[in-house]
């Protein structure tokens, strides 16, 4: 089977979330099934050099008047096709954003050309490669059906939700500068409080639509967690269905990590310690009686991480220890880094994205702390699982299936992985701390969650099967209607 996978990001090349991660690892997993994706993605100073060494494939003459030359590239194990449009994605910054973080004001442009540019793809644009299904990801790409359907392409869609934050809202008139027509302009297409929303229109007229976790699919559908869609996914809803991200555990190995000074499987669990020392030489910190929690997150509301700089003293109170790493949020970071100056060789705030780093938090802490306010799936804790680290997260979404909470009767069965709280609340993440403190003073109650946590299996092979199995029943009924 033929897949056109298309994304705004993909890991290693360009990410800023698990967005990355998931378009990164997925393709790989896939291909175990006998799917061969090719993914379509902008190009980017981070992938243009490399393309540009290649033939183009082909030329499109007018990307709602714009020019593109398609590319092709395989890179660690990825089929791209790179849409080199230098006068749209040939930028300094971010993929959505300038170097002072602010949204490229022709967003609406740049997302739009790349669906178009995959709509023309799947509609047989490209001569000798036409895609069996599609699959687009996020807002970014949601319009890929929207103009396969206007342009009466039958082939089918998966769109993958990934956070329902992010609707790529725009002003009604955008719709003829995106090519197009009026009738687009309706309840039952892209029409939204007065305005467009790319993802809706993408919701409307995907075949079929994914969201990271078969939790998130159920709150989504509810006011709470559905941000203003709880609407048009109820009317989706017999096309709407959860599948938990996996994670990449060749990437994600502690047994074969290069930012690991020791390595370590579940078997050699005792030497994860030898890793702590680097990590708190790395942030300046001094060593201390109670756990290392740490944080690796976007630095936002969404991820509760207010509620971390006002609890934190929880922590230094049994001689612990915390390291964030992230960014986002100004006043959030202040307020982390308020936190920091009272705890000095205590507490550390690093602002910035930096994998590697990323890599010996999770080798070298006991703990990891999530406390998202929503999470569609959320990676961060499935990297902690397989690194023996403990997570300390909220109960929602992705996080609350894929962590069990080390409560008596858990604990009793031996399938204890981490500690979750609810309600999501400052106090509630005050308790869970407590919990886990309280638990790091066993060490052979610590341990036995440290090795459950090992034992745990988020590897691609199911979910890339659930995927699979989706998009074979897809194509099967589509050549069965033509
Ligand atoms: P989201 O996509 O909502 O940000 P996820 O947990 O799904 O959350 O994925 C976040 C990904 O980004 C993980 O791979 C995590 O390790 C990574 N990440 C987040 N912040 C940083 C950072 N400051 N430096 C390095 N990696 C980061
Ligand atoms: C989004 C979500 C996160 C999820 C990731 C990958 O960024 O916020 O929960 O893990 O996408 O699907």
């Amino acid at each position: 089977l033929k897949v056109l996978a298309v994304t705004s990001e993909i890991y290693p090349l360009v990410k800023t979330g698990g967005l990355a991660d998931v378009t990164g690892a997925l393709p790989k997993a896939l291909s175990a099934f006998r799917i061969d994706t090719h993914s379509l993605v902008p190009g980017y100073p981070a992938l243009l050099e490399q393309a540009r060494r290649h033939p183009p494939l082909m030329e499109f003459d007018n990307l709602l008047g714009e020019r593109a030359t398609l590319r092709h590239l395989e890179i660690d194990g990825l089929c791209l096709f790179v849409l080199d449009a230098p006068q749209l994605y040939d930028r300094d910054g971010g993929p959505y954003v300038d170097r002072h973080g602010n949204d490229h004001p022709d967003n609406w442009k740049r997302f739009a050309v790349l669906s178009l540019a995959a709509a023309e793809i799947a509609a047989g644009a490209l001569p000798g490669w036409q895609p069996d299904l599609v699959h687009s990801h996020d807002w970014q790409t949601a319009l890929t059906s929207v103009y396969m359907r206007s342009m009466g392409c039958a082939v089918p869609v998966v769109l993958t939700i990934h956070n329902l934050a992010f609707q790529g809202q725009f002003p009604a008139h955008v719709l003829s500068a995106i090519g197009l027509p009026p009738h687009a302009y309706s309840l039952d297409c892209m029409e939204y409080f007065g305005d467009i929303s790319y993802l809706k229109g993408g919701l409307m007229t995907a075949d079929h639509i994914t969201v990271v976790s078969p939790t998130y699919a159920r709150e989504i559908l509810m006011p709470t967690f559905g941000m203003g869609l709880q609407g048009v996914l109820r009317q989706r809803m017999d096309r709407l269905q959860g599948i938990v991200n996996g994670i990449d555990q060749e990437i994600w190995d502690p047994a074969n990590d290069p930012h690991l000074p020791v390595g370590y499987d579940a078997r050699s669990i005792r030497n994860k310690r030898r890793n702590k020392p680097a990590l708190l030489e790395r942030f300046a910190m001094q060593p201390g009686k109670g756990p290392l929690f740490s944080a690796v997150s976007r630095i936002t509301w969404q991820k509760g991480m207010d509620m971390l700089a006002e609890v934190a003293d929880e922590i230094f109170q049994v001689d612990g220890r915390l390291i964030v790493l992230g960014q986002g949020d100004r006043d959030i970071e202040a307020a982390l880094h308020r936190t920091a100056e009272r705890y000095p060789g205590r507490m550390a705030v690093s602002i910035g994205y930096d994998e590697p780093t990323a890599h010996l938090i999770h080798g070298g802490s006991d703990a990891i702390i999530q406390p998202s306010r929503f999470e569609p799936c959320g990676l961060t804790q499935l990297y902690a699982l397989r690194y023996g680290c403990v997570p300390v997260v909220s109960r929602t979404g992705g996080l609350s299936e894929t962590i069990i909470d080390a409560n008596d009767a858990a604990l009793s069965a031996r399938v204890a992985t981490g500690f979750q709280f609810h309600p999501v609340t400052a106090d509630g993440l005050r308790h869970a701390i407590r919990r886990a403190c309280a638990a790091y003073r066993h060490p052979t109650h610590w341990s036995r969650l440290q090795m459950r946590a090992m034992q745990a299996d988020y590897s691609w092979d199911r979910s890339a099967a659930a995927y699979a199995s989706l998009y074979e029943r897809l194509a099967s009924t589509r050549s069965l209607m033509t």
